[in-house]
């Protein structure tokens, strides 16, 4: 008898009395363990969870893993999120039972080993960037930016300057940039760019006065472009007394090439789950740190990692602090992976490896010009956008028919700034043939919208679902076990457990 799809796909596994281990019941007995456990800890009956043999366990949970696409498994050119390869050796760094077993209240004597690492990764970090220090501790890139935020607040009313309640934030920054300043209370005003995509110096002028707190920039910005007059922006910037913040979670397009110190911001913050290869997807762990120029070291959180003689201490004495902005030190496994990253690339690594992002960008750019828009056609760093202008058929529709052909999607509808965008990031990572078989594909699917535009309006088709409400399965996805489900409307119906 043959097995219909729908047997074999069964979510349904759990039989009664199937087990993965099993305890020496014997011994459980003889040594009456049961009854040692205190009555107020035992269960009253028994868990809700399902019962499964080992091999069952394992097959299920590789066949959903088998359903998904990963940066190990396909060509992820998500515009915005970096999702470059993740070497295996960051792994096993951060898997070294020295590390991954320290306890956070452990003795600063016998935590020396990461407070090395995390010293020198601060070191790494302002060598790249140009900054005089850096927090460790922020969890993400929005995180940092907050953190950024509490810090230009600090720094203004340290000076008295309590008026400055106006943050600058061009209509072509990430999207979490006046999310943050807005949690801050501080008031957005939106920059709207020129016609080339960059900031507009006229419109610039015309914001900043004596109650700007800060101008917000994140660059390259989100059509893949460099501010080329950034010079002049923060010359302008400075003269009126307020800060500078980079969001500086593009860096991929510019280490070893340019600094934000350099260029003379005063607060950036990176995302080492994007340009220093820590992996990421699916919210986190992340981390966020954020470098200052000298005049706000005292406001950064503590603690600090500081080095003393051949040791490393974690520091509290910073005088003007914000306070924690993160339980502990930040998500140590994701310095870890940075530090390994950087360790392994070196100095000529990371310049190489923003110069192959951006080689590769504009390569599959000037190959996909053919057949779509190029938001602006301009040479461009990491990451460049598309405009799909075509009735019916929208940049989500490209996205999912891409499934079909073995591609993650690009990131579509954002940045705002572009109609029905399509913001293609493919990193450095990949080789010149996964890009031609991406520009196929893409090649193809312009032919499709002509030719058949029901097939990408109703794609994917190869998939075992076509199309989750991407809202709700990312803000409620439902990843439990039914029963747990169960055991928690028990538990709310006030049930002993
Ligand atoms: C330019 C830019 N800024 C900020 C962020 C926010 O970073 P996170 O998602 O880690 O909060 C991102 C995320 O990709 C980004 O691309």
């Amino acid at each position: 008898m043959l097995i219909s799809p729908d047997d074999q796909l069964s979510f349904e596994k759990s039989r009664p009395g199937r087990r993965g281990a099993s305890l020496p019941a014997d011994r459980c007995a003889k040594d009456k363990l049961f009854e040692k456990i205190p009555d107020h800890f035992k269960r009253r009956r028994p868990l809700l969870f399902p019962e499964l043999s080992e091999p069952e366990i394992v097959r299920h949970f590789v066949n959903l893993s088998r359903k998904n696409f990963s940066i190990d498994t396909h060509f992820y050119p998500l515009g915005s999120c970096t999702m470059k390869y993740n070497p295996k050796v960051n792994e096993w760094a951060a898997g070294l039972d020295a590390f991954a077993n320290l306890h956070p209240l452990q003795l600063e004597k016998t935590t020396q080993g990461i407070l090395k690492v995390m010293w020198d990764l601060e070191g790494y970090l302002r060598e790249i960037t140009g900054m005089d220090r850096f927090t460790l501790q922020p969890a993400a890139g929005a995180h940092g930016e907050l953190t950024g935020m509490m810090l230009v607040r600090a720094y203004h009313d340290a000076l008295g300057q309590t008026k400055r309640k106006k943050v600058l934030v061009p209509d072509s920054s990430h999207g979490t940039n006046p999310a943050s300043a807005a949690l801050l209370g501080f008031h957005v005003i939106e920059l709207k760019s020129n016609a080339r995509g960059r900031v507009d110096l006229e419109t610039l002028e015309k914001h900043l006065d004596d109650e700007t707190a800060c101008l917000m920039l994140t660059n390259p910005n989100t059509l893949g472009l460099f501010e080329e007059e950034i010079m002049q922006i923060t010359k302008r910037v400075h003269e009126k007394g307020a800060l500078l913040y980079y969001d500086g979670a593009n860096l991929n397009a510019l280490m070893g090439i340019a600094r934000p110190g350099d260029m003379g911001f005063d607060i950036v913050h990176l995302n080492l789950h994007k340009t220093f290869s820590t992996p990421h997807g699916g919210g986190g762990p992340g981390s966020g740190p954020v470098g200052v120029r000298a005049k706000l070291v005292p406001y950064l959180p503590v603690p600090l990692v500081t080095q003393q003689g051949q040791n490393y201490k974690l520091d509290f004495d910073n005088k003007k602090t914000i306070g924690r902005v993160k339980s502990f030190y930040g998500n140590t496994g994701m310095l870890l992976r940075a530090y390994v990253y950087i360790r392994s690339l070196g100095r000529e690594g990371l310049f190489k490896a923003s110069e192959d992002a951006i080689l590769n960008a504009n390569y599959l750019k000037e190959k996909l010009k053919v057949a779509y828009k190029v938001a602006v056609d301009e040479p461009c760093m990491h990451e460049f956008v598309l405009s799909l202008k075509s009735a019916g058929v929208h940049a989500g529709d490209v996205g999912k028919r891409l499934l079909d052909y073995g591609f993650h999607a690009p990131t579509v509808h954002f940045p705002l700034v572009v109609e029905e965008a399509l913001m293609i990031e493919p990193t450095e990572s990949e080789s010149k043939e996964t890009l031609d078989l991406f520009v196929k594909a893409m090649i193809e699917i312009a032919k499709e919208i002509i030719e058949e535009p029901d097939k990408v309006r109703m794609a994917p088709h190869t998939m075992p679902i076509r199309r989750p409400d991407e809202v709700m399965a990312a803000r409620r996805p439902i990843l439990s076990y039914r029963d747990q489900l169960r055991e928690r409307i028990l538990l709310a119906e006030g049930a002993p457990t």
